[in-house]
């Protein structure tokens, strides 16, 4: 089975097509294309991502990642000739009626192709920016309606989840499992009992600990997105050959020892805000002190995602703990949950994504409509619409 993706939830437009097969005990998948196009440079300069600059790009971007995913996974085929697909404009036209970037590029383009030989059309219904959100839904819708093709709506959540999965050596899923979501905009701990059913057993009260990682980066100076630059610039102090500063950085762990699956991370932010200014009044502020800071910060985070997941796994005598997520791209909280896994008492199998399935991808989306597609789930005849505030259940 044939799967094209499409995700465009927030800042990065995705596109993958992927080969499904396989039992839902054991699936195997091959990313025949994964594509992305970070607008990092243009949400840069505001600190953060903007909706509206996030749909425009989105816009601009999508027919193009589209080409070149149909021909990485040799499913690109022009009609031959001058000749176009025929199909009723009016009914396209309205699908796009909002998307004036994207409309272009689709009479341009698309119709100039063969209908390729896929299965489903996977798009990203929410959470996420709704205007961003819509723009790959309408091209799905397009699409779908152009070549005849089923579209499947995923949850974005669902596809940080399932992420590990999508790597063939990494997809042994045994129940109940935990999964950890930590990116920008979620960190949930989820409690799944079969395949497709989700509790949600903790969250965070305030910031997700990606937006954390953001928020830290800017006080420190650092461009967004932060999560990366955090751990770059803690790593400096690895290599760092400076001994003669003995300054002591020590932040707090909050909520690591309450009675409950929640996060906070907000009072971590403000507690290293209020250090930097103390420091800066002092004159004391330098790369070394920052890099201290950095390093500090991060393993501060680790301590309480880690403390609480595996908290979560003895409660619930988990045999399986998933991660996925933004966040979960960081070398050192990888390195850290394995070492915790290995040391575990009892046997449990820990699925972490690799790096480039972690942050947002349209590769674990297909992954999820797949096993929807088992389900006869989320296949979708009639309207579908943005959803921001989308959860899992
Ligand atoms: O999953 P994701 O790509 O998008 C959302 O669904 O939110 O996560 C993005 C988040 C950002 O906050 C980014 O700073 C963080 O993931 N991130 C990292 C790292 N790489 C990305 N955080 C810590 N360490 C990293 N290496
Ligand atoms: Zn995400």
């Amino acid at each position: 089975m044939k799967i094209l993706a499409i995700e465009t939830s927030c800042d990065d437009t995705a596109i993958s097509i992927i080969d499904a097969k396989g039992d839902i005990n054991k699936p195997k998948f091959k990313i025949l294309a994964q594509n992305i196009s970070s607008q990092i440079d243009i949400h840069q300069k505001w600190g953060g991502v903007v909706p509206s600059l996030a749909k425009r790009e989105h816009g601009k971007n999508l027919i193009p990642l589209l080409i070149k995913s149909l021909q990485e996974a040799k499913l690109y085929k022009p009609q031959k000739g001058n000749l176009e697909i025929n199909f009723d404009s009016k009914k396209i036209d309205k699908i796009l009626e909002r998307e004036e970037n994207l409309k272009e590029d689709f009479y341009q383009t698309i119709k100039k192709i063969k209908t390729p030989k896929i299965d489903f059309i996977a798009v990203t219904e929410g959470p996420g920016l709704e205007p961003a959100l819509w723009v790959g839904i309408n091209l799905a819708r397009a699409l779908s309606y152009l070549w005849n093709i089923p579209i499947i709506t995923v949850n974005h959540l669902e596809g940080h989840i399932l992420s590990a999965v999508a790597n063939n050596d990494n997809n042994k899923i045994s129940f109940p499992l935990i999964a950890l979501i930590a990116s920008g905009g979620h960190t949930e701990l989820v409690l799944s009992n079969n395949w497709l059913k989700y509790k949600i057993i903790g969250r965070t009260r305030d910031d997700a600990v990606g937006e954390a990682f953001d928020k830290v980066a800017r006080i420190l100076g650092l461009p967004y997105p932060g999560g990366p630059e955090i751990s770059k610039l803690a790593d400096y102090l690895k290599t760092s050959k400076s001994s003669a500063d003995d300054l002591e950085i020590k932040l707090p762990r909050p909520m690591i020892n309450s009675n409950d699956f929640d996060f906070s991370f907000s009072g971590l932010k403000t507690a290293v805000l209020y250090l930097v200014r103390r420091l800066e009044t002092e004159g004391k502020i330098n790369k070394l002190v920052k890099a201290k800071i950095a390093n500090e910060f991060q393993q501060a985070s680790i301590d309480v995602l880690i403390s609480k997941t595996f908290k979560a796994v003895s409660k619930y005598k988990t045999k399986t703990l998933v991660v996925g997520g933004g966040v979960i791209a960081n070398l050192e909280l990888r390195k850290q949950l394995q070492e915790k896994a290995d040391n575990w008492p009892e046997k449990l199998n820990l699925l972490i994504p690799e790096k480039f399935l972690s942050t947002d991808n349209a590769t674990m989306i297909a992954v999820v409509a797949y096993f929807h597609s088992f389900k006869k789930k989320n296949i979708k005849t009639k309207k579908i619409t943005a959803q921001g505030n989308l959860s899992l259940k």
